[in-house]
């Protein structure tokens, strides 16, 4: 990482710039749509038990590895564990993040997309149209995709070339808090809905058979790991900037939890407008274009809602893709010694390349494949339920396998030797053989 660049003067900027990345269009869009294609409810338990044996353990491992090597998420792993092919995890966490970096602006140029229809106080639709069919309408208008796509990459790579800021962080530290009232303020109303209870059931109630089937486990996994933006490396970066007396079990937990909220609160947003309009709550990617701007067409003041709402998802998409251009052009900086500019330029270029098919595949069949997959959705899937774990699982064993137990937990802030004991355990067997496994089941043909 450019060290030089990227600077935070306290733990409320560390916990800002984490949380800048955390949450994201994984929140809002991902989760409510991996949940309903995965069983609601059962979806939910597998997640929350994701979150806590798999994220929070692997989120405080980052850390300790930033905190404790001070360097980038490639070079660190080497440091920890030299004459051992460990550097792979780290590589494979720059493959994962220039796969997602490939999708991740499209949806955000829905998002912005969205942003100018309730400017236009567009969020009704027409006569003869329905909410699902002008979403089609849209993502298959190549020009409007690609367009709108490049221009969020265009502003995420301006903020990050001017180095990532205090005006982010303090930005963050306004629209944070406005972003959580709002989130809270509509699922309030779309609680209200005669679809409420139905939806209340959906979320709550864990459909058991579910939680049988390994895709539940594998879905809730990568989107634990996509979520709280792991097994990239970011966090090791991250990590190296925070002072040694910082309580880093209690600060990650506070960061999981609140990622968490932020993903419930978009489906007690979600849900109960899918059922009171009687929609599926399995339609994919496109779940919250279609709801989302129907709930602002019918309640009071969503006019005004739908505005504030697509203009503080665009920045969290924004501060999200900024965390995920910082990967490899920090990785370029460090380890081949090219100036940030010439890093984020090269980035900037290649990433806009990989985003075109991508934005154009949702319109072009022949950039399709068997079952109408999309190269968007083929990205998401391989990215998260493929590539993030098996940068999880290398993360796992290097501290589990390749770290003085004592060392690695002093550098998690673990300082009392039951906890230390209970992590290490957790890293050294459980997140790589539960990995392992999902990966292998949820993998193979049903
Ligand atoms: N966490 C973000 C989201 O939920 C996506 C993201 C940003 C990410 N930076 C990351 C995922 C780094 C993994 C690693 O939308």
């Amino acid at each position: 990482m450019a060290s030089t660049s990227v600077r935070w003067s306290s733990r409320t900027g560390f916990a800002l710039a984490a949380l800048g990345s955390a949450v994201g269009l994984g929140n809002i869009w991902r989760f409510p749509y991996v949940m309903g294609e995965h069983g609601g409810g059962a979806f939910l338990v597998a997640y929350l038990v994701a979150v806590l044996v798999l994220g929070w353990p692997l989120l405080m491992a980052e850390i300790a590895i930033g905190r404790h090597t001070h360097a980038d998420g490639v070079a660190a792993y080497a440091r920890l564990a030299p004459a051992r092919p460990w550097r792979w995890a780290g590589w494979l966490g720059v493959a994962a993040c220039v796969m997602i970096l490939a999708y991740y602006p499209v949806i955000a140029g829905w998002v912005g997309q969205y942003l100018l229809l309730a400017l236009q106080g567009a969020m009704a639709v027409p006569e003869g149209v329905t909410q699902a069919s002008r979403f089609q309408g849209l993502v298959q208008d190549g020009v409007l995709s690609v367009g709108s796509s490049l221009a969020v990459l265009l502003l995420s790579v301006l903020i990050v070339g001017a180095g990532v800021s205090a005006g982010i962080e303090r930005s963050s530290k306004i629209l944070m808090p406005l972003f959580a009232a709002l989130l809270l303020g509509l699922a309030a109303y779309s609680l209200s809905l005669p679809g409420a209870t139905h939806a209340l059931e959906f979320v709550f109630r864990p459909e058991w058979e579910a939680l049988a089937r390994p895709v539940t486990w594998l879905a809730a996994f990568g989107q634990a790991l996509f979520s709280i933006g792991l097994a990239m490396g970011i966090l090791v970066v991250y990590g190296s900037y925070l002072d040694d007396a910082a309580p880093v079990p209690r600060l990650t937990l506070a960061l999981v939890v609140g990622d968490t909220l932020v993903a419930l609160l978009a489906s007690l947003i979600i849900f109960p407008a899918v059922f009171a309009m009687g929609m599926a709550p399995a339609q994919g990617p496109g779940l919250a274009f279609v709801t989302l701007p129907e709930v602002f067409a019918r309640m009071p003041g969503g006019a005004l809602a739908g505005v504030v709402f697509f203009l503080l998802l665009l920045i969290a998409a924004l501060t999200s893709v900024v965390s995920l251009l910082e990967v490899p052009v920090s990785l370029l900086v460090s380890q081949r010694a090219w100036s940030r500019r010439k890093a984020v330029g090269v980035t900037g270029i290649v990433t806009m390349l990989a985003v075109m098919p991508v934005a154009l595949g949702e319109a072009v069949s022949s950039l399709q494949f068997a079952g109408g997959m999309t190269l968007l959705s083929l990205a998401d899937m391989l990215s998260s339920q493929v590539v993030l774990p098996l940068s999880a699982i290398g993360i796992a064993l290097v501290v589990g396998w390749c770290w003085r137990r004592e060392s690695a937990g002093l550098a998690a802030g673990l300082n009392d030797v039951r906890g230390r004991q209970l992590w290490w355990l957790v890293l050294r067997w459980v997140v790589p053989l539960a990995l392992a496994i999902v990966l292998v089941t949820g993998l193979l043909p049903r």
